[in-house]
């Protein structure tokens, strides 16, 4: 597998393969990574070539007092991982390569950006929906695949998307979770023995949503309830959010009724792990996506 330092050697190689009429899949990390993904690598290889994942750790979506620092780099391992995936490139920038001095545009999604994960971390989306502008501008790939384990960062893209009529198509896969639940995270690595195993306290607390909302609850102080009880049962864990949103607004609803997410934030320890549920009107049902 190709490792591609440069933007415009980038730039180079995705315009070779669009004039070949090739079909260009791009899979945006900051690496660390995990089978999360690598599913998305492989959702790619299924319906792209050539396919390109990225590794750029986005200094512009860590808040000050955030894990830039700390942030896992284990760049061999992520080599062997896409070499393994069938990967065709690795575009690996440098940030002064991305951000030269006197980089100075900045992309804002209004009113989404600003809501849920937007308003716990102030700045966060527009650091991500810069960085992922540049990405899709260098590539330009038909298809760039983004995991609904952040669920607001895709429907923020999908918006910019469409809002700056961008020539790719956002693809958005399912989560790929540990065997006890725990959605993979690179942030996962940050957790000691103890704390890996009080972090399942997320998805405990959305199957006690899912089964409240198979009971037939659709009211969301009820929904927030059963959620906010199961996390206060864990001593390690402190509860940032539970909210239920609009799937295409990220606005609170009041009642579920249709397409929705329950989002959660919670701290196990110092870190700071988020997770979602997915819920879809089927006729008169719901069905419930985890
Ligand atoms: P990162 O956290 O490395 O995640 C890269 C992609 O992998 C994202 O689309 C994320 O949703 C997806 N992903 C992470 N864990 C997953 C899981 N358990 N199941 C499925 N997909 C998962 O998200 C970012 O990087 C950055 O914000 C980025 C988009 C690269 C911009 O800097």
């Amino acid at each position: 597998m190709e490792i591609i330092r440069s933007v415009n050697w980038m730039r180079e190689k995705a315009r070779n393969a669009r004039a070949e009429q090739r079909i260009i899949g791009l899979v945006p990390t900051m690496g660390a990574l995990h089978a999360g993904h690598i599913a998305l690598v492989q959702q790619a290889r299924n319906e792209c070539s050539p396919v390109y994942a990225s590794i750029f750790l986005n200094p512009k979506q860590f808040g000050a007092d955030e894990d830039l620092a700390k942030y896992p780099r284990p760049l061999e391992t992520d080599v062997e991982k896409l070499t393994a995936a069938n990967a065709d490139g690795l575009f690996l920038p440098d940030a002064a390569d991305i951000y030269p001095s006197g980089f100075s545009t900045y992309v804002h999604v209004e009113g989404l950006g600003d809501r849920v994960e937007g308003k716990a971390r102030p700045g966060h989306f527009r650091g991500v929906c810069t960085v992922v502008l540049k990405l899709l501008q260098i590539v330009q790939p038909h298809f760039a695949y983004f995991g609904r384990k952040d669920a607001q960062q895709a429907r923020i893209i999908q918006q910019m998307a469409g809002d700056l009529n961008l020539d790719t198509e956002i693809v958005v896969c399912p989560i790929v979770r540990e065997p006890d639940g725990l959605a993979l995270s690179s942030r996962n690595a940050f957790l000691n023995p103890e704390e890996r195993k009080a972090a399942t306290i997320l998805y405990q607390a959305l199957l006690a949503a899912r089964q409240e909302l198979s009971a037939g609850t659709r009211d969301s102080q009820d929904l927030q309830r059963v959620i906010r009880q199961a996390i206060a049962g864990e001593p390690l864990a402190n509860m940032d959010y539970a909210e239920i949103v609009d799937a295409e607004t990220f606005e609170p609803v009041i009642r579920v009724a249709k397409r929705s997410y329950i989002v959660l934030a919670v701290r196990v320890g110092k870190t700071r792990l988020i997770d979602n549920l997915l819920i879809e009107p089927v006729g008169t049902d719901l069905r419930v996506e985890l």
